[in-house]
């Protein structure tokens, strides 16, 4: 049976699809002016099954469009994670009469075959689109890239390297990545293995990365790898490793671990392909230890905010800034903008804002950092708080009593990340919207994604210090469900 309706944690400017189950973001590619998302859907329930690939479009990466569903499960398996590129020189041949192919580069993991414990049931496969992205015909020579018999051998994300002139495939290969090349995305060839003995291990190595970005006029490599279990605040997480690609072997800059976002809930995060010098991520909002319990119906998770990609040099060491895309400004209404306040104990926003909703943004600046909280909260007695703690650096997020928690004995819980910036002040831009919220601290140096699911929206806004804490700037902006 359905459990009823929750309208009330629909996401209103992320993409969740309008019924049953999505998780990872899939097939990210720019084309003529769309955004493609294709996403791990299965369209029979609301929990994970065998899976087909989704697929929604936007022109503006706000506002999207539902497409019909764009892989089914064949004979060879159902359809896990992969990428799309365009493939303007037609290497693959796909192309008739001068079209531009897009390919979609996938894993096809084979249920039969994996009872059988060959460890060979996962396999990459291609599929193409001769209309932009409307219809997909999966290719007749699939698989292209066997398993050799390694257990975990998917989520291959393809992007051309120019330098060598061919397609280089970064594949998560159990515990490490492997990388591959092709000159026509039908033979492969390995390439390298990277970090068997690096990051954080706590699971299995899912959905990487790599790309090329700029830092003062030098280019570095990102490599990012996602991880299920054994994120910072449990469960999965993404994690990213900066250093140098030269078309073989991925060799970073430094062996420490970092994470793209801290929170409980932004996981199988990638790129788009084909979008310039823009480098825009994606990640799923959800985590693996409580994704199949989550109180929304009738469809169950939704993406993160896209967010462009910065290196930072902090010290000696460089680091992955993300910050919500500039197109989400469009939705902000005039915001309410106050200045210069001190929070003695307690300041109650209400006073700036009566009625804030649950889909807003709030910026805040200090130029003297302080210990401080945000604690939103209903006439039920639920809260939020989110804050930061001076003695230990760190920000936080405290949703043990946010709402509904009783779905899982993962999900309650106040998460933590460190500051990783060293300048005196600080600014912080919140997304909330229904169920969740983004925390950007610091220019996008550190991220946290956090789910709640209040039995009331929590609609009382308190700032709380006990040191004085000088409130610089803070912005309220309500943000409008866009037109669909
Ligand atoms: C990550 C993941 C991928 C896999 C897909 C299956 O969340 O486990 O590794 O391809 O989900 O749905």
């Amino acid at each position: 049976p359905t459990p009823p309706a929750t309208p009330q944690y629909r996401p209103a400017y992320h993409f969740s699809p309008a019924a049953h189950w999505m998780n990872d973001p899939n097939g990210m590619v720019f084309y003529q002016g769309t955004y493609h998302l294709f996403f791990q859907y299965y369209p029979k329930a609301s929990v994970w099954g065998p899976m087909h690939w989704g697929h929604a479009t936007s022109t503006d990466l706000v506002k999207w469009q539902e497409q019909p569903i764009a892989l089914f499960p064949d004979s060879l398996g159902y359809i896990f994670s992969g990428s799309a590129v365009v493939d303007s020189k037609n290497t693959s041949g796909f192309g008739k009469n001068g079209q531009t192919p897009l390919v979609a580069i996938f894993t096809h993991h084979d249920p039969k075959e994996e009872k059988k414990g060959t460890n060979k049931h996962q396999n990459q496969s291609l599929a193409y689109s001769l209309d932009a992205g409307k219809t997909w015909t999966k290719y007749t020579g699939n698989p292209v890239l066997k398993n050799p018999g390694i257990q975990d051998f998917r989520d291959p994300k393809v992007s051309w390297h120019e330098a060598s002139k061919k397609w280089v495939m970064t594949l998560a290969t159990k515990d490490r990545i492997t990388f591959f090349s092709s000159p026509n995305l039908k033979d492969w060839t390995k390439l390298s293995e990277f970090g068997e003995k690096l990051g954080a291990h706590g699971g299995v190595w899912e959905c990487p990365d790599l790309f090329p970005l700029t830092l003062n006029g030098k280019t570095h490599w990102v490599l990012i790898v996602n991880l299920n279990p054994g994120g910072p605040n449990g469960g999965s997480a993404t994690q990213y490793f900066v250093g140098n690609f030269d078309g073989r072997t991925f060799t970073p800059s430094s062996t420490k671990t970092k994470w793209a976002d801290y929170g409980p809930d932004d996981y199988a995060g990638v790129t788009w392909n084909n979008t310039g010098n823009r480098r825009i991520f994606l990640g799923w909002m959800s985590n693996w230890d409580y994704a199949n319990q989550v109180p929304t119906s009738p469809w169950r998770n939704a993406t993160t905010v896209p967010r462009e990609l910065a290196l930072r040099q902090v010290g000696q060491d460089i680091y992955l800034a993300s910050q919500p895309v500039k197109e989400l400004s469009k939705l902000a209404q005039p915001a309410v903008v106050l200045k210069d306040v001190a929070v003695n104990k307690e300041y109650d926003l209400a006073s700036m804002i009566k009625n804030p909703g649950d889909k807003f943004q709030l910026k805040l600046s200090a130029k003297q950092l302080a210990s401080f909280s945000l604690v939103l909260s209903n006439s039920k007695g639920e809260e939020l708080v989110i804050g930061y703690d001076k003695a230990k650096n760190q920000y936080f997020i405290d949703r043990t009593k946010a709402g509904q928690s009783g779905f899982s004995n993962k999900f309650a819980g106040r998460h933590v990340a460190p500051r990783l910036a060293t300048t005196s002040g600080t600014d912080l831009t919140l997304f909330f919207d229904a169920s969740s919220v983004e925390l950007f601290a610091d220019q996008g140096l550190t991220v946290m994604s956090e789910l709640f699911f209040p039995s009331e929206v929590l609609s009382t806004l308190k700032l709380k210090s006990d040191s004085a804490f000088a409130v610089q700037e803070l912005a309220y902006s309500s943000m409008t469900p866009p037109m669909k």
